[in-house]
């Protein structure tokens, strides 16, 4: 009878730690002795079992241990064999779903070499970015959409070093959110204008980064009401946290909100999202109207916010080497200044070889 009881207790407690999963998440701390709940970003995490055959689980030098801003970094799991070493990642949600893989990398002198490797990721059999210099903590971001029931995010050595991984996370999204043409979107800046706070997972349902910005604009905010935000949110699913500040132009209604950015590499495709809310009551014969622009004269759309209504506006894709926005009142109609309450950039990914055309241990590393 004792035993029997024992036994129940197990199952019991196993199904609360199933319910307690957040669902359409995949959270692997690489490298952990053993899973957890985050109680600050409310996530599970679990260990790579299952998910990795080969590999060994490290922890960071203890010099960094008390340092790190998040457990999940405290540990990695390296590939000191073998030139590419994948995670297979089965979301339940299955195929054709949008998802937002994320994979961080924190050194921390693991191996006491004091040497950071450089190493290439792959999504699946596609090159997806290089991982330069990890020394610091860093997170590569991608928003993908597979045709089969799982996904491989793999590292590739390329003979600078072992490569290894902090952290694995996959997110699933709203299929309509992010639908453009590209292969994948990289994400290059996630901005929360008019803060210093950064928000994630949970204000976040998606656990995306919001970094805190402000730039040389008038910083807006209005925190009243905020909560109605939550019934006319879109599925893009902005914090309201996030939204609920803002910036707009400094001078004068005619003046407008403007950034320009330098690519790296000229041919990439640039993808922006910008969110915005209208917060402000308006008074009658008052009305907020602007178009955005990209590289200098490029008309994307003319935008008329309504009060608590979130808009998000993306852009085509666009390219060159100084690359710049531009938010501007239509002064003939708008009574008031542009603004913006928060922005993404992604870059295109080309996935030139199907899943299909492969098989998985064929592809080669370049
Ligand atoms: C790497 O390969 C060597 C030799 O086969 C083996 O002894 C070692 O356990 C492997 N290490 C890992 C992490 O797989
Ligand atoms: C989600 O979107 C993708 C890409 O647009 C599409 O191929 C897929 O059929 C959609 N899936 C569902 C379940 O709607
Ligand atoms: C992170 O980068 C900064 C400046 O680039 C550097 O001073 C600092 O030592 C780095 N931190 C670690 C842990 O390497
Ligand atoms: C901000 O912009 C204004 C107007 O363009 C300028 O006068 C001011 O010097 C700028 N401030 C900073 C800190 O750059
Ligand atoms: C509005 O700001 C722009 C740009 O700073 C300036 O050129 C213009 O003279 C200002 N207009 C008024 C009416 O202050
Ligand atoms: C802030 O929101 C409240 C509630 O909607 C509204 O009454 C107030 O006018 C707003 N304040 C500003 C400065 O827009
Ligand atoms: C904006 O982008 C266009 C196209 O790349 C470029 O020609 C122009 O110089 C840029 N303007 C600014 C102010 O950065």
């Amino acid at each position: 009878m004792k035993m029997l009881f024992v036994i129940l207790v197990c199952i019991s407690l196993n199904a609360i730690a199933q319910a307690q999963e957040n669902p359409g998440f995949i959270s692997i701390d690489c490298g952990a002795p053993n899973g957890y709940h985050d109680d600050n970003l409310d996530i599970y995490y679990t260990i790579d079992t299952g998910f990795v055959e080969s590999g060994k689980n490290m922890q960071i030098s203890s010099k960094y241990i008390d340092r790190v801003p998040m457990q999940q970094l405290m540990n990695l799991r390296c590939f000191p064999n073998g030139t590419r070493n994948c995670y297979t990642l089965r979301p339940t949600q299955g195929k054709s779903k949008r998802y937002l893989i994320r994979a961080s990398f924190f050194y921390g002198n693991y191996d006491t070499l004091s040497q950071t490797p450089t190493f290439d990721l792959y999504i699946d059999v596609n090159y997806w970015i290089t991982v330069k210099d990890p020394s610091n903590y860093t997170y590569e971001e991608i928003i993908y959409t597979t045709s089969r029931d799982y996904i491989q995010v793999c590292l590739v050595n390329r003979g600078s070093g072992v490569p290894f991984i902090s952290a694995l996370e996959l997110r699933t999204l709203d299929n309509s959110t992010y639908d453009t043409s590209a292969g994948a979107l990289q994400t290059s800046w996630r901005y929360n204008i008019g803060s210093k706070t950064t928000y994630r997972h949970p204000q976040d349902d998606y656990d995306r980064i919001w970094e805190g910005q402000s730039f040389n604009w008038t910083t807006i905010t209005n925190k009243t009401n905020v909560d109605s935000l939550r019934s006319t949110n879109n599925a893009y699913k902005v914090p309201l946290e996030v939204l609920m500040t803002g910036q707009q132009s400094l001078d004068n209604i005619s003046s407008s909100l403007k950034l320009f950015w330098i690519s790296s590499e000229p041919t990439y495709k640039w993808y922006l999202f910008f969110h915005f809310a209208e917060f402000q009551v308006l008074r009658s014969g008052q009305l907020r109207r602007f178009r955005v622009y990209v590289n200098d004269n490029k008309l994307i759309t003319t935008v008329t916010p309504e009060y608590l209504k979130p808009v998000t506006v993306s852009t085509f894709p666009f390219d060159g080497t100084v690359l710049n926005f531009s938010i501007t009142s239509v002064t003939s109609q708008s009574s008031l200044p542009p603004f913006l309450n928060a922005v993404e950039w992604f870059r295109s990914i080309d996935l030139p070889h199907s899943t299909t055309d492969l098989n998985d241990g064929t592809s080669s590393a370049k």
